[in-house]
């Protein structure tokens, strides 16, 4: 079978950062997400007979180097699962351009997961596979459901309590997100790198652990409650607490550029003039702005006159993975 998904990129308001386990990619803390409506990933896999080896074809671009690597180790999991010992022909394209630092992996191995699985003939449930989209990347796991998310730490060992679980579909709450985009460029220091060097070297690392679950169990909450104002500042202090923690380590990584700081400063300075808005920074420079639906279109103008701020998208809550094709 010749499969085809679709998944969106999704933003964390409670941040994951570091491992508990790193050969299963098993968090050390949980965390809160929204799926992005519109920032999608969709990905083709076929197991085919006759291939020496997986083939990755990524925005048009044939990959050989450690992209296809990732993308083998994570297909060797399905073929282990479902028995499969073909080799694959995967062909994935982002609807977002990738040079602009807000390539996901939470998009690409959720997409990946659905597609393969199905492909191999695995028919996963929604759990299973978030737990499987896990392997190829901790966000990812939370991608594969719509709307607010949670990802658990989990306890097992095994990793199967580590995964994602809706906390409320996308309808819930109309909120929007504002992304100031502030370089082209691609980041240099990949999460998976910077966390692993926040574990072993911070000594904020232990702090940010012990202190996950207040911040979960309050943005979820929060949440629920809809309070904006509660989501807000959670979002914000989650962001600062996980780039502390980065910026903390031996050696330190700033993931911001002197546009994301701006960008910080104006928004708030917005709040002192009334306008809620928030921001939250992954693992790079871009800087996502947490708005309402009324105060959308004149934060995407203020942010626009920002210098240094090449361009700004506009986002909503979105889906879950979707297969969308699928043909002998
Ligand atoms: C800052 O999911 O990219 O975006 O599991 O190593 O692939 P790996 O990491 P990844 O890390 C995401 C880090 C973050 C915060 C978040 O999305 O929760």
């Amino acid at each position: 079978m010749r499969i085809t998904a679709k998944a969106n990129s999704n933003i964390a308001l409670i941040k994951y950062w570091g491992k508990r386990n790193s050969d299963l990619n098993l968090p050390a803390v949980g965390s809160i997400s929204v799926t992005l409506e519109g920032l999608s990933t969709q990905t083709t896999t076929r197991f085919e007979t006759g291939l020496q080896n997986d083939r990755l074809l990524l925005n048009g671009k044939k990959e050989s180097g450690p992209a296809l690597v990732r993308i083998t180790r994570f297909l060797d999991i399905i073929r282990n699962t479902s028995g499969v010992s073909l080799k694959a022909s995967v062909e994935s394209n982002n609807n977002f351009p990738t040079a602009a630092g807000l390539a996901s992996s939470a998009s690409a191995f959720a997409a990946l997961a659905a597609s393969a699985s199905k492909a191999a003939g695995l028919n996963l449930s929604d759990a299973q596979l978030s737990e499987l989209a896990r392997r190829g990347s901790g966000s990812a796991a939370r991608s594969v459901f719509g709307g607010y998310v949670v990802m658990h730490r989990g306890e097992r060992p095994d990793g199967s309590d580590s995964i994602a679980e809706p906390l409320a579909e996308k309808n819930f709450w109309d909120i929007r997100l504002c992304i100031a985009i502030t370089t082209e460029k691609a980041k240099t220091i990949n999460s998976t790198v910077g966390m692993t060097q926040s574990k072993a070297s911070s000594v904020y690392y232990p702090a940010w652990v012990d202190t996950a679950e207040t911040d979960l169990a309050e943005m979820r909450s929060a949440l629920l409650a809809k309070d904006f104002q509660k989501v807000g500042e959670l979002s914000e202090y989650s962001c600062l607490k996980m780039h502390a923690l980065a910026m903390s380590g031996r050696p330190g990584v700033v993931y911001w550029n002197g546009t994301s700081v701006e960008v910080m400063h104006a928004v708030q300075s917005l709040r002192q003039t009334g306008i809620p808005a928030y921001f939250t920074i992954d693992a790079g420079p871009q800087v996502k702005v947490l708005c309402l639906p009324e105060d959308e279109n004149r934060i995407k103008v203020m942010l626009q006159e920002i210098p240094g701020v090449l361009r700004v998208l506009k986002t909503r809550p979105g889906d879950g993975v979707q297969i969308i094709e699928a043909t002998e």
